[in-house]
């Protein structure tokens, strides 16, 4: 197969005066690139790079693919993950990955969050704010946990994310305003363990965009693989971190990560994640692939909540926590790489 990778390199994005210096932290590295292209290929494809920006439609009618694998998070606007494929959809390509309203949702948090909530799925009770002046909900007690609504890789997140009064809550909101011009979310703060599951795969049954029926729940996980949950072991990290996975961690210490992976989990937690983790795979309408971050709550017997679903999650060979579980798991980076591409040759019939 000719494959074309599709990513937004680091190096390629546009910059201007002023911009924060973490703007382009969820972008990816030439050494990300090469290792997706170098696995691809050991898959015996034929790879093309090709910069998801504005030349990307000439360049696709050019190249001609039989397939991409896309792991663009886009430049610009409230939906940015969605547009490459949106363009794919216009030239009719196939693709690896969820699709342009799944990108589009899980991209937004609080909208994220929304469905979950619809579907009765645990997540931290929130409260949006578009203006620094708006009140906050008397039912949002401290300690409060704030971050953007529509940024990943831990941007705008860090020790003062904790807000123990409105004093704080202010400041924080009016960092995030002027730095990232888009709504705040303000969650309830879970204190507790910090543990992300992965998974490849589609679910066959028993449908879509929903959670089964109670005789249908158990087969609900059919068609993914779990891989074993990564917890980041905060216990090594300074303790000015205040326990929150920050952009200092993701960003600054990334080479040095420290984590457990398998997370030490009773089999029933386990259970309970994955099955967490399926479901909202399932109400997103991921495919292919995706990574869910949950907090388990310390002072409740921990209770897991769900903070978001990943469906581009990294894919650094070194320190991605996907790339580190499959790793866990017994899988070669190059297995993890191609798994996802016939994922999504399978779905397309194209294998
Ligand atoms: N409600 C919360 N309570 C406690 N910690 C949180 C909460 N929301 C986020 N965090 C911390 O912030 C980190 C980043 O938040 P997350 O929503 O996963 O955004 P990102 O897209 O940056 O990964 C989490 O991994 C966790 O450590
Ligand atoms: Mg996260």
């Amino acid at each position: 197969m000719h494959v074309a990778l599709l990513a937004n390199l680091k190096k390629n994005a546009p910059t201007w005066e002023g911009m924060s210096p973490d703007h382009w932290d969820d972008l990816d590295s030439e050494k990300t690139i090469h290792a997706i292209s170098d696995a691809l290929e050991s898959g015996g494809h034929q790879v093309t790079f090709l910069e998801g920006d504005v030349t990307l439609y000439d360049n696709l009618r050019k190249v001609k693919p039989d397939i991409c694998f896309n792991i663009c998070e886009g430049h610009f606007g409230d939906a940015r993950e969605a547009q490459v494929p949106a363009i794919l959809e216009m030239l009719r390509i196939p693709y690896t990955g969820s699709r342009v309203l799944t990108l589009a949702l899980t991209l937004d948090k609080p909208m994220t969050k929304r469905v979950l909530a619809y579907h009765g799925l645990p997540t931290p009770p929130f409260q949006t704010f578009e203006r620094i002046t708006e009140t906050l909900d008397p039912d949002m007690q401290f300690p409060l946990f704030v971050k953007p609504s529509r940024e990943g890789t831990g941007m705008g997140v860090s020790a003062e994310s904790i807000v123990n009064d409105e004093h704080e809550l202010r400041k924080q909101m009016r960092r995030l305003f002027e730095r990232y011009d888009q709504p705040v979310l303000v969650e309830r703060f879970i204190d507790g363990r910090e543990v992300t599951v992965g998974v490849v795969g589609n679910l066959t049954s028993p449908v879509a965009w929903r959670i089964p029926e109670d005789e249908e729940a158990p087969r609900m996980q059919r068609g993914l693989h779990f891989f074993p949950p990564l917890e980041v072991d905060m216990s090594r990290y300074p303790e000015e971190e205040k326990g929150v996975y920050t952009s200092r961690i993701k960003v600054d210490l990334a080479e040095d990560f420290h984590y457990l992976c398998p997370a030490p989990l009773s089999e029933e937690k386990l259970d309970e994640l994955n099955w967490l983790t399926a479901a909202t795979f399932r109400i997103t309408g991921c495919q292919d692939v995706a990574r869910v971050d949950f907090r388990l709550d310390a002072s409740d017997n921990h209770k897991p909540y769900i903070l978001e679903i990943n469906p581009l999650p990294g894919l650094n060979p070194g320190y991605s926590d996907l790339c580190v579980e499959a790793q866990a798991d017994g899988w070669k980076y190059e297995e993890l790489v191609n798994r996802i591409l016939d994922e999504a040759l399978d779905r397309y019939g194209l294998i």
